[in-house]
């Protein structure tokens, strides 16, 4: 089981990264563009550098199939671990599944992103994607059993034996995070907010808070 941060904030990675929970990094293009940092490739190499040799995924910023590959490409240059993030389908529809299997026959490593399928899942795994991203907080938008779709793209890749890693994202919650490792993903990725408040417990501060109090009775 991983654990990555979705994020492109360099502060929060480097607060995470001594604890040994972080196996990776993920962005997409809503979270460069929050973040203010339009320079995706700078914050691509700036990420790949502090994380390394853990992987960080960057989004290709094209539709048209040939661009795409070539913004890929180009993505891969900058850091042995950068893993290019390829959308399954286009926004028309079109299936970008040709693009994964050049890029992967080409040893560009690949996280098929915006899967919402089992039928996605799997499509994705035959073209060679490192990592088929469903999204857990967009499939439950639409009224989908997350935990289910999960449970069912992992036992369904192990079955076949796909290579491919079924990672989580849209984690919304720290309860997200639980569901998708019970669902036994293979990797999860979530907000630095969202893995502060899974680990953080109201209980355990009142507890060491009496330990404290009670230490300076003893010696
Ligand atoms: C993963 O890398 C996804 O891009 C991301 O987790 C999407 O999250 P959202 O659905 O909350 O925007």
């Amino acid at each position: 089981m991983q654990i990555f941060l979705d994020t492109t904030d360099l502060d929060a990675i480097r607060e995470w990264l001594p604890h040994g929970l972080i196996d990776g990094v993920t962005t997409n293009p809503t979270l460069l563009a929050r973040s203010g940092n339009t320079n995706r490739r700078e914050c691509a190499a700036d990420l790949a550098a502090l994380v390394a040799p853990r992987d960080v995924s960057v989004q290709v910023q094209h539709s048209d199939p040939a661009a795409m590959a070539d913004d890929a490409r180009q993505l891969a240059e900058i850091a042995s671990n950068i893993v290019v993030k390829i959308p399954v389908i286009s926004e028309s529809g079109r299936p970008n599944l040709d693009t994964i299997a050049t890029l992967t026959e080409e040893k560009i490593p690949v996280n098929a992103t915006a899967c919402l399928s089992l039928a996605q899942v799997v499509s994705v795994a035959k073209a060679g994607a490192r990592y088929a991203s469903l999204l857990w907080g967009r499939a439950a938008d639409e009224g989908a059993d997350a935990g289910t779709l999960v449970s069912e793209a992992v036992g369904l890749l192990e079955h076949y034996n796909f290579p491919t890693k079924v990672l989580v994202g849209s984690v919304r919650s720290a309860g997200d995070l639980t569901g998708a490792l019970r669902a036994r993903a293979d990797v999860v990725t979530v907000p630095p907010s969202v893995l502060s408040r899974w680990l953080d417990h109201h209980y355990s501060r009142a507890t060491v808070a009496q330990f404290q109090i009670d230490a300076k009775n003893v010696q």
